[in-house]
């Protein structure tokens, strides 16, 4: 075969980007979705008088084991902020762009504005309000204040619960690995490096409260 007539071998692109890695997310996220079975549709009339189609979803939410009729429309972000008074959950941009609604999904970072909420049938959501128990805030709350973390504070749920997901992955990250992880939030106020420095002392902490307990038990 001459090599004019040779078919080209497609180009494989070297890098990722940001955007076609978050299409390639929701695409996955579709498919590994695929598999709960939806219970039911019910029809709502709206104030305005129109009927608009509800789907049946079964969730966990912050632990507990939810039943939920959404809009197919709704996003992550309205049901938990709109419908259920979640508000701790901030919208930034509204399109994948900044991480202020940050959420774990399955015990993963995801942004809450560029998943729909009839996807989470079978799922496990965790919001920013379930980090502080019986009125004491989780530790790495308490090193975001110690380090002077949060400034306006809009970004700061949508850090806490990336930095959550990632100490919960890897519970002694580098400062390398927690910029890397946390690199899909933004921060306008640009306090990085106290969020860096923050999620490090959790760490930190978290190791020395494991270590002090392990020695306890063992005197025992
Ligand atoms: S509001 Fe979701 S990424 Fe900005
Ligand atoms: S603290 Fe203001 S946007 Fe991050």
């Amino acid at each position: 075969m001459s090599k004019a007539k040779e078919k080209k071998k497609p180009r494989v692109p070297r890098t990722l980007s940001r955007r076609k890695f978050l299409q390639g997310t929701g695409a996955a996220l579709a498919v590994a979705t695929a598999g709960p079975k939806i219970e039911a549709q019910v029809t709502v009339p709206t104030a305005a008088g129109e009927s608009v189609p509800r789907t049946t979803i079964r969730l966990t939410l912050n632990g507990a084991e939810r039943r939920l009729e959404v809009e197919d429309r709704w996003t992550l972000v309205e049901l938990l902020r709109d419908h259920l008074g979640l508000t701790g959950t901030k919208i930034g941009c509204d399109r994948g762009e900044c991480g202020a609604c940050t959420v774990l999904l399955d015990g993963k970072p995801v942004y809450s504005c560029s998943n729909l909420a009839v996807w989470m049938d079978g799922r496990s959501v965790q919001t920013v309000e379930s980090l502080g128990q019986n009125g004491r805030l989780d530790p790495l709350q308490q090193a975001f204040i110690d380090h002077d973390a949060p400034q306006c504070g809009f970004c700061t749920s949508g850090q806490l619960m990336c930095a959550k997901g990632l100490l919960t992955e890897n519970s002694s990250p580098t400062a390398d690995v927690v910029r890397a992880a946390m690199t899909g939030n933004i921060c306008r106020c640009s306090g990085y490096n106290h969020y860096v420095e923050a999620v490090l002392a959790a760490a930190t902490r978290s190791a020395s409260a494991t270590e002090r307990s392990l020695k306890e038990g063992g005197s025992r």
